[in-house]
């Protein structure tokens, strides 16, 4: 039987990707106040401006390639029952060749109804405009989980780490809940693990392994070790 390997990851697994993490621009996204680009109040203010923003996001996530981390995550499945749990709205673990990732924040490529949560649509495009709308007839927003909304896959991702034998966390602050508190939820005395090019100094990982660098070299250096023992 493989053992069970849940791996949480976050903006830093596809920095050496191209994509820009959250955290490292003075609290900006891209030049963007996050409030006004990721709440249901930015939507309400000004839709034309949150549908370009991620429209933007959507253009550069189909230009950039998963990077050696996605890579050896999904090369992991040869010899562990891998779950991902992203934070990551881009699909660069689905790319690489991971078959069971939950995305907590929603997916960039997706749509969701806003009357109906339940409607959600694969996007050919890359853009999505005002006028484009659900089979209930009203207006398309992106599949994204904005600042105050429900977490609805946090369910799925902690029944994952109830379960999980060996966990790990890539490149994540650790800031952003529920996300941040997944390990809270795994077994006391499973071997856990941190890799990040500037380890968070949060209590949730004090007994974890830490492996300091970028989530390439750090994703080989700890399949490597696991590999070892
Ligand atoms: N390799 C490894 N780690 C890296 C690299 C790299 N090349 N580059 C940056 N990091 C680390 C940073 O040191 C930091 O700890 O990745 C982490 C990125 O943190 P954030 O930018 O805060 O991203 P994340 O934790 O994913 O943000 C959580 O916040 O805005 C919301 O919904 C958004 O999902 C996002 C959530």
């Amino acid at each position: 039987m493989k053992k069970k390997f849940v791996v949480l990851t976050g903006a830093g697994i596809s920095a050496e990707s191209g994509i820009r993490t959250f955290r490292d621009s003075n609290g900006l996204w891209e030049g963007h106040d996050v409030m006004e680009v990721a709440s249901p109040e930015g939507w309400h203010k000004n839709r034309d401006l949150v549908l370009d923003f991620y429209n933007q996001r959507r253009k550069q996530a189909r230009e950039v390639q998963p990077n050696r981390a996605h890579y050896i995550l999904a090369e992991m499945e040869e010899d562990y029952d891998m779950t991902i749990v992203t934070q990551n709205v881009d699909d660069l673990h689905e790319r690489a060749g991971s078959t069971r990732v939950i995305h907590l924040h929603g997916e960039l490529s997706k749509a969701q109804s806003t009357v109906d949560h339940r409607l959600v649509y694969d996007l050919e495009h890359w853009e999505m405009k005002i006028g484009d709308t659900c089979k209930k007839g009203s207006q398309l927003r992106p599949f994204i989980v904005w600042f105050g909304e429900m977490v609805p896959k946090m369910e799925e991702a902690i029944h994952a780490a109830q379960q999980a034998e060996i966990f790990a966390v890539v490149g994540t602050s650790l800031l952003v809940y529920p996300a941040a508190g997944l390990s809270e939820y795994t077994s006391r005395d499973i071997p856990k693990y941190i890799i990040d090019k500037q380890i968070p100094n949060s209590p949730l990982t004090k007994y974890f392994h830490a492996i300091e660098g970028n989530a390439s070299t750090g994703m080989q250096e700890l399949k490597d070790l696991l590999a070892s023992e």
